[in-house]
């Protein structure tokens, strides 16, 4: 970093908000991916389903960036989130567009759908926030009485890898019009045996009326190959049927171990 720009970026005028009381900064932060995941999430349908998929469920779908792009392709969606913001956000963006405002406020250890869906989806670690063991089997088990006996739910985890250092930091910008976003992230904390990992991660947001910094920690549960394994078989409802990383190739299966850290499963709903 030069002397400049560590002068601008120490007077920016610091908020320690949560990032996901910002919808719209979110949005635009983590939208970057979005092709290549609904590519991936179709893409697995196809491979892994009976029949073409009609109904897709997110749960913590935040913004629902993901249910937004599926929706406009003529799916039919729902989601749930815990964060007001990001539901009214979501379902405002759904609204607009002419679709069916189908995401509510709920926590996604503890709900119940009126349907069955072909697929859900959780790609982006969503999942850690659970903080526990049986929050997180509560989880899989709801998700299993979400999705037809057959169907799928691609879950998306950064695991902590046992043979090789963990990765500790992640920069990237977006931009959409005049406003301009540089996101960092980095390790705080690492407790294994509690199985909590902190983050730190920033917003440095920049519009032509001024910039800012948001500034939050993230605390999410930490998972290795073996526990994340453990609990799959655990839930009684999901067996693993391939294991892809972030790149979302679907012609590059992986096989994982303990050098492995962005890990999505393709789980088959056994119920
Ligand atoms: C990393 S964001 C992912 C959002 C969205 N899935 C996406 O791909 O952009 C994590 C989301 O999990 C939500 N969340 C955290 N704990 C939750 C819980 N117990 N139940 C439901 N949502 C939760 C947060 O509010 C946040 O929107």
């Amino acid at each position: 970093m030069t002397s400049n720009s560590k002068t601008a970026s120490t007077a920016l005028e610091i908020r320690e908000e949560s990032i996901y009381d910002h919808p719209k900064y979110y949005d635009l932060v983590f939208g970057a991916d979005c092709a290549a995941e609904i590519r991936f999430i179709l893409g697995c349908g196809n491979l892994f389903l009976d029949r073409a998929p009609k109904r897709f469920f997110e749960p913590a779908c935040g913004t629902g960036r993901l249910i937004h792009a599926l929706a406009k392709r003529g799916y039919e969606v729902a989601g749930l989130d815990l964060n007001e913001k990001a539901i009214d956000f979501c379902n405002a963006r759904l609204t607009r567009q002419g679709f069916n405002p189908s995401t509510y406020v709920a926590d996604m250890s503890d709900f119940k759908t009126k349907k069955r869906y072909d697929i859900g989806f959780n790609t982006i670690n969503s999942f850690r926030h659970l903080s526990s063991e049986t929050a997180a089997k509560k989880h899989l088990q709801c998700m299993g009485r979400s999705i037809r006996k057959g169907g799928l739910y691609l879950l998306g985890v950064h695991l902590t890898p046992s043979e090789v250092p963990p990765s500790e930091t992640e920069s990237w910008s977006a931009r959409r019009g005049h406003l301009s976003i540089n996101t960092h992230m980095w390790t705080k904390q690492r407790d294994p045996k509690r199985r909590v990992e902190r983050f730190g991660i920033q917003f440095d947001v920049h519009r032509p009326t001024g910039s800012f910094r948001i500034l939050d920690e993230l605390v999410l549960r930490s998972y290795t190959a073996s526990q994340i394994n453990r609990l799959i078989r655990s839930s009684g409802c999901w067996e693993t049927i391939e294991t892809f990383s972030f790149a979302y190739d679907l012609d590059d299966p992986i096989e994982v171990d303990g050098t492995c850290e962005d890990v999505v499963y393709v789980l088959r709903c056994i119920e």
